[in-house]
C-alpha cells in the first residue's frame, strides 16, 4: 500500500474540504462559539447572523429566498424529512419514486408503504436503450393518480451520473396537483442548480458532495407561488421554523454556506474542465481495455454528471480490481458508499438491466475540481495494469 495520499476517485461518496471552507469554519469552533438562538449577547447574535449569511449563499447557490432553505445533517434527514413530513400531511395518499433513487429515497418510500402509504416504483431506460436510466414519462404519467401526494425524482443520479429531465417530470407531477422531490445531493458545484428551473417544491442537498463538511445539509422547502407544509421529524426548540428542532451547528452551516458559495462562483467553468478530464479518463481506458463498457449514458449526450464514470470492466470482479487499485493508490468505489458494507450488486445497474455478474463487474469513478491531468494519466495507467495482472492471474 503507497503511503502517499492516494489518487481521489471517490468524489460521489465524499469531497476533499476545500481549505476556503475550513479556513470559514475554524472561527466558530473556538473564539465565537455562541448558540444561533441566544439572542441576549453578542455571542449569540454574531452566530446567528452567521447562519443568515450561510442561508443567504446556500439560496443563492439554488436560486431561491433564504427563507425557503432549512439546515439539517445532510442529505439523509432532508429525504426522510422531505417524504415523511410530506406524507405525514396527506395520511394513506401514493408516493411516487424511481427504481435508480438513492437509498434514502427508496427506504423511506419503503418504511411509509409498511406504514400505509401505497408506492409505486417507476422503471428506467435499460442499457440498450439511447439514455439508458432516464425516466419513462409516460410510464410516470400512468403511475401517478389523483390520490398522489409526492413524487420523488434525483437530479443526478450518484452511480451513473444521469441527469434526469426534471422540467418535463415537474409539469406531470403538478398537473396531478402533487408535490415533487428532489434529490440533489449530487448537483452542486456540478452543474446550475435553479428550482425554479426544475420545478422542485421540495430538494435535498449535502454540504459534503461539494467540498463542505460531513453531517450538515439542507432541504428546500418552497414557500412561492405554491406553499408546501410539512410535518417536522425532530420536536423541541422549534429552530428552522419548527421544522427541524435542534441547536444549530454553526460551523457546520457556515462551512456549507461557503462551499455552496465556491461551487456557484466556479460554474460554468469547473464542470466543463472536469468533464474534459473524464472523458479523457474514459478514452484512456476505452482505447487501452478491449470490451470495456461505459454504463450509464452516452459522454456526448450531455446528460450525465461532469465528474462521472461508472465502467464495467471485462473478466474481473469490480471489487477485487478496486482492492489491488487501492494498493496501488487509487481510491474508488462500486457504487454507493452507503451499500459498501453490504456487497450486494448495484440496484441502479440492475435496473438498467445488467445481470448481476456484469453490476459486480462495474467501478464508480468521480472526479471532482481538485482532480488534476497528471492524475488522470496515472490513474488510467494504474488501472489498466491492474486490470493486466488480474486477468493474467
Ligand atoms: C444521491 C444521494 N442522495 C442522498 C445521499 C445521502 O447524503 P448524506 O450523506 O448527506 O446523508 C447521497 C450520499 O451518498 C447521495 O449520493
Amino acid at each position: 500500500m503507497t503511503t502517499e495520499s492516494p489518487i481521489y476517485l471517490d468524489n460521489h461518496a465524499t469531497t476533499r474540504l476545500d481549505p476556503q471552507v475550513l479556513e470559514a469554519m475554524l472561527p466558530w469552533f473556538t473564539d465565537h462559539y455562541g448558540n444561533a438562538d441566544s439572542g441576549t449577547h453578542a455571542l449569540g447574535i454574531e452566530a446567528r447572523d452567521a447562519v443568515a449569511v450561510a442561508r443567504e449563499q446556500v439560496a443563492a447557490a439554488i436560486g431561491v429566498t433564504p427563507r425557503e432553505v432549512i439546515f439539517t445533517s445532510g442529505a439523509t434527514e432532508s429525504v426522510n424529512l422531505a417524504l415523511a413530513g410530506a406524507a405525514s400531511r396527506q395520511p394513506g395518499r401514493q408516493l411516487v419514486v424511481v427504481e435508480t433513487e438513492h437509498a434514502a429515497v427508496l427506504d423511506t418510500a419503503a418504511h411509509l408503504e409498511r406504514q400505509g402509504w401505497p408506492v409505486m416504483r417507476v422503471p428506467v431506460a435499460s442499457r440498450e436503450a439511447a439514455i439508458p436510466g432516464l425516466i419513462d414519462l409516460d410510464q410516470l404519467a400512468a403511475a401517478m393518480t389523483d390520490q398522489t401526494a409526492l413524487v420523488s425524482v434525483m437530479l443526478a443520479n450518484n452511480e451513473i451520473g444521469l441527469l434526469q429531465p426534471l422540467a418535463e417530470v415537474a409539469t406531470l407531477v403538478h398537473r396531478r396537483g402533487a408535490l415533487l422531490h428532489v434529490d440533489c445531493a449530487q448537483a452542486i458545484g456540478n452543474l446550475p442548480v435553479s428550482m425554479d428551473a426544475i420545478g422542485a417544491d421540495l430538494a435535498s442537498f449535502s454540504a459534503h458532495k461539494c467540498h463542505g463538511p460531513k453531517g450538515v445539509g439542507g432541504l428546500y422547502v418552497r414557500r412561492r407561488e405554491r406553499l408546501v407544509r410539512l410535518d417536522p421529524l425532530l420536536f423541541g426548540g422549534g429552530q428552522e421554523r419548527g421544522l427541524r428542532s435542534g441547536t444549530l451547528n454553526v460551523p457546520a452551516i457556515v462551512g456549507m454556506g461557503r462551499a455552496c458559495e465556491l461551487a456557484a462562483a466556479g460554474l460554468p467553468g469547473t464542470p466543463a474542465a472536469v468533464a474534459a478530464l473524464r472523458n479523457r479518463l474514459w478514452q484512456l481506458l476505452a482505447d487501452a481495455v478491449p470490451g470495456v463498457r461505459l454504463n450509464g449514458p452516452p459522454l456526448e449526450a450531455g446528460l450525465r454528471l461532469s465528474n462521472n464514470l461508472n465502467v464495467e470492466f471485462p473478466g474481473v470482479d469490480g471489487s477485487t480490481l478496486l482492492a489491488e487499485l487501492a494498493h496501488e493508490g487509487v481510491a474508488a468505489s462500486a457504487g454507493s458508499a452507503c451499500s459498501s458494507e453490504h456487497p450486494r450488486p448495484s440496484h441502479v445497474l440492475l435496473a438498467l438491466g445488467l445481470s448481476e455478474e456484469e453490476a459486480r463487474r462495474s467501478v464508480r469513478l468521480g472526479l471532482s475540481r481538485f482532480t488534476t491531468p497528471a492524475e488522470i494519466e496515472s490513474a488510467a495507467e494504474k488501472i489498466v495494469a491492474a486490470l493486466r495482472r488480474l486477468t493474467a492471474v
